[in-house]
């Protein structure tokens, strides 16, 4: 067991199950430690049965605990917020993996002065691949980064930012596995379009992102460099690097990820989590 801290789980949805998952794989603690909100009963009772983990349909569990993973849709995060505020311990470690909401406004949320730990995770998480960048707010210190790092590392790896870089990571990791998703709808619809077997093509699409992004991180070299590496002159390679170039693909994709950052920072500053609303 690495913990014997109450962790509880503010929704029980996809994030949640499957970070309790990894949790409970990993041995982090006793699975009945670890307890799960949500407002149905059914799903509730699935993740009992599954997991050993206990369950609540009342936030107000939050009272007893050491560490609360706030992993609800943004949209209800105020008022799920105020609702369990007045019986959270001013001690307890709160960490939040929903997007778009700046730890000063958890805080806020929560009656000031918490420690919140922000966390940006992506879904890969769900098969234990996840990518997560973590940053603390204000009043977290080394240790609270420490535990959370623990909680996310059962499903995949972390990495630690400061707040202000969140939204770039929304735009590169939280997002990511859309584009990689986009880029193989596209490698599938051509090889539709070449007579190819699509359960054939789907194997090799998938083997190649996977083995590409292997061989990316175990050789250490630029992604240009890998990408010269297989591009002979006159060859079938270039042959469509030229088209995409021609096609402003790779600039595309910056300005992408551009207007992802940017719907970041337009998502945080929005109206429906501004401290004003909440006073
Ligand atoms: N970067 C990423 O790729 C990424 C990916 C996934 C999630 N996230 C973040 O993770 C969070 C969870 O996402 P998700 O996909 O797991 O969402 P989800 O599946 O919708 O899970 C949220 C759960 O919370 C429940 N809920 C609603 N109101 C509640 C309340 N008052 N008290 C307790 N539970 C309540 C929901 O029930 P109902 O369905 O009945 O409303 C649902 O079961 C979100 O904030 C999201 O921004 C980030």
């Amino acid at each position: 067991m690495i913990m014997e801290s109450k962790v509880v789980f503010i929704g029980a949805g996809n994030m949640a199950e499957a970070i309790v998952s990894g949790m409970v794989a990993a041995n982090f603690c006793a699975p009945e430690k670890i307890i799960m909100t949500d407002v149905r009963p059914e799903r509730l009772a699935e993740l009992e049965a599954e997991y050993g983990v206990s369950t609540s349909t009342d936030n107000s569990v939050v009272k007893n605990a050491e560490i609360v993973l706030l992993a609800v849709k943004p949209q209800v995060m105020a008022d799920v917020l105020k609702g369990f505020a007045p019986v959270l311990r001013k001690e307890t470690l709160v960490i939040s993996i929903a997007a778009g909401i700046p730890t000063v406004k958890i805080e806020a949320l929560l009656g000031g002065n918490r420690r919140v730990v922000r966390v940006m995770p992506n879904t890969p998480a769900l098969v234990g691949q996840g990518a997560s960048a973590l940053a603390a707010g204000a009043n977290a210190d080394e240790a609270d980064l420490e535990v959370a790092e623990a909680i996310l590392g059962c499903v995949g790896l972390t990495g630690r930012v400061e707040e202000n870089e969140i939204d770039a990571v929304t735009a590169l990791s939280g997002s990511g596995p859309a584009y990689v998703f986009y880029l193989l709808e596209g490698m599938l619809a051509a090889a539709d379009k070449m007579g190819l077997d699509k359960e054939t093509a789907r194997k090799l699409a998938l083997k190649t992102v996977e083995g590409a992004a292997r061989l990316m991180e175990d050789s250490g070299e630029a992604a240009d460099v890998l990408r010269a590496k297989v591009t002979s002159k006159g060859g079938t390679t270039e042959a469509a690097i030229r088209s995409m170039d021609e096609a402003g693909v790779k600039e595309a994709i910056i300005q992408a990820l551009l207007a992802a950052q940017k719907r970041s920072v337009e998502l945080s500053n929005a109206e429906i989590f501004s401290t004003a609303k909440i006073a």
